[in-house]
């Protein structure tokens, strides 16, 4: 599917603004599980983008980085959210023990879906499900840009919410 935007975020602020942006668009559309990659080299701004992205969704505490513990995992008031970095990931067939693909598609008592967001998806290929979105972060002069693709049909509407949603300047 075609739908595509590339966004420039000049600075930090900015990087956690968009996150703040996907998460409103992301709470909006609740519930149901939904999968989001996130790729480009060491320092692109990943982790910045989702630490915003959480803290749009609700979540007060520390956003540490799971490149150790493979998965950290969030309940918020929408969504169980499961954060990973697959960077130290050695074989694909890890994430098999993790149980992550079997949590999508289900709901908890509260009527929930999963969230996934990860980070180098690539290390996974073959164990994560289809992303709705993937957005690759690459380093532009002193700022980032952020390209989102949307190779799922409900990708496909996030994403033309998350262009409705951007303020003038992005
Ligand atoms: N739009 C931006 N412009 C400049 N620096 C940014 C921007 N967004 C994030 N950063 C900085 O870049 C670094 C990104 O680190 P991190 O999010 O850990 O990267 P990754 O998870 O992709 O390895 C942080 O130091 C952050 O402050
Ligand atoms: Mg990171």
């Amino acid at each position: 599917m075609a739908e595509s935007l590339s966004v420039r975020l000049a600075d930090p602020a900015a990087t956690a603004q968009f996150g703040a942006l996907l998460a409103r668009v992301l709470a909006a559309a609740a519930p149901d599980s939904r999968v989001l990659n996130f790729e480009g080299e060491l320092g692109a701004g990943k982790t910045a983008m989702i630490r915003g992205l959480l803290a749009g969704l609700g979540h007060k505490g520390r956003v540490p980085s799971p490149t150790y513990t493979l998965v950290e995992p969030y309940l918020v008031e929408t969504y169980r959210v499961y954060h990973v970095d697959l960077y130290r990931l050695r074989d694909p067939a890890e994430l098999d023990h993790l149980g992550l693909v079997d949590e999508l598609g289900t709901r908890d008592e509260l009527g929930r879906g999963s969230l996934l967001l990860t980070e180098w998806p690539d290390r996974g290929a073959g164990r994560l499900p289809p992303p709705d979105v993937a957005c690759h972060l690459v380093i532009d002069g002193a700022g980032r840009r952020a390209i989102l693709t949307a190779p799922s049909r409900e990708g496909v509407r996030l994403l033309v919410k998350v262009a409705e949603g951007l303020p003038a300047g992005f």
